[in-house]
């Protein structure tokens, strides 16, 4: 026991751990399991197995939020979807827990009202009967409770009925209540590492017509284009790849995937170049052909063929993605890159956080830091 108490301090103290709050809100109990049990059919059940449970542990609190490289996931929610458009809906293998401990710090949240309540939406289709927005929120909450270290950036768009006053009102409260504004950044602007640790920022992608500010407005955002920019306040502005639906006519689909990958290799050699840290850079990796057809699906765009599509993409992606990614310099500034498929291949999410104090094998007693030394 004491061994492994004085290795991980060891490396606590080489990889210059930064220091971690003393004393930490928790979220009631009993509340927490009645989300956790709602939520369970996008959330997943809790686990702490990953492998990069708390890889921002090792970077400065004083790194701006826009100069980090964060992985994200594309619809986060859609993991799961039954019936016969998962094959169009699908965008994800894993719960969301699971994002989160595989490293994803990045999510997709797509909401809308259904009978009066905010649930889970992938276009017009309801995710999953049960859970309800609120209670990703709280799996956030909870991950971030056990760690501190960690920031999650949170886009949250309606993609099913109105955003009118009444919606409007529903989603400031689940941002400005009780716990909720405990865990939520809901400034304008994004600020740096420290003050975000333990917390989310809400990416907001919804209009909100209220007086305060409620996260960095990203309303100006530009339908299936592969470099734009969102100005989000007078000052700062990010800039966005989201071709997503990918009009080809007759291309194969290596044609649909190789102009996908063009798009984002461009947007995030941008990225790297821009020495301006404060510029934000957010690269979407997804998409699919035209009309999210059959023939290129999010899940062949991204992870290529399959032994029952063999006649479809040898490659997606993703896997045209990494070796790429593997060969920018250590460090370089990526920005956000969200992804289907993100275990598609296994090492993606480590390659997009390109830094070499981060691996997985650090990460094994990294995650096991919490020795009270
Ligand atoms: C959660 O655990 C329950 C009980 O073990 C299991 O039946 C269910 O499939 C799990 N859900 C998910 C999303 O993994
Ligand atoms: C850097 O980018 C920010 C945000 O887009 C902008 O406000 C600022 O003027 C830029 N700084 C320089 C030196 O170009």
């Amino acid at each position: 026991m004491h061994a492994w108490h004085r290795s991980t301090c060891i490396l606590r103290i080489l990889v210059g751990l930064a220091a971690i709050p003393a004393v930490f809100g928790a979220v009631d109990p009993t509340q927490l399991q009645q989300h956790l049990t709602s939520g369970v059919g996008i959330l997943g059940n809790y686990t702490t197995e990953g492998r990069l449970t708390d890889w921002m542990a090792v970077l400065d609190d004083s790194e701006a939020l826009q100069a980090l490289n964060l992985p994200g996931t594309h619809d986060s929610a859609a993991w799961n979807p039954s019936g016969l458009t998962r094959t169009i809906l699908q965008t994800q293998d894993k719960p969301i827990f699971d994002q989160l401990n595989a490293g994803i710090r990045f999510f997709d949240i797509r909401t809308g009202s259904n009978n009066g309540k905010l649930q889970l939406y992938h276009a017009d289709f309801l995710l999953d009967a049960t859970a309800q927005l609120e209670d990703v929120f709280w799996g956030f909450y909870h991950f971030l409770d056990d760690h501190p270290t960690e920031t999650l950036v949170v886009s949250v768009k309606v993609d099913h009925g109105a955003t009118d006053t009444t919606v409007q009102q529903a989603l400031q409260a689940l941002f400005t209540g009780t716990p909720a504004s405990d865990y939520w950044i809901t400034a304008a602007t994004l600020g740096s590492l420290g003050e975000a640790r333990g917390k989310a920022v809400l990416f907001r992608r919804f209009t909100f017509d209220g007086e305060t500010a409620l996260g960095l407005d990203m309303t100006q955002w530009k339908d299936n284009d592969a470099d734009f920019a969102v100005p989000y306040t007078a000052e700062a502005s990010a800039s966005v790849e989201d071709l997503y639906q990918l009009d080809l006519g007759d291309a194969s689909a290596d044609t649909v995937v190789q102009t996908k990958l063009a798009a984002v290799q461009t947007h995030i050699t941008n990225a790297a170049a821009t020495a301006n840290a404060t510029q934000f850079f957010v690269t979407f990796a997804s998409g699919g052909g035209q009309l999210n057809s059959l023939y290129v699906t999010p899940k062949i765009l991204a992870a290529g063929s399959t032994s029952t599509n063999p006649t479809l993409a040898t490659k997606g992606v993703n896997a045209l993605t990494l070796p790429w990614l593997q060969q920018q310099p250590d460090g370089a500034r990526l920005g956000v890159v969200l992804y289907d498929f993100y275990e598609t291949p296994t090492d993606l999410v480590l390659a997009t956080i390109s830094n070499s104090k981060i691996t997985p094998n650090a990460y094994v007693y990294i995650t096991r830091y919490n020795c009270g030394c």
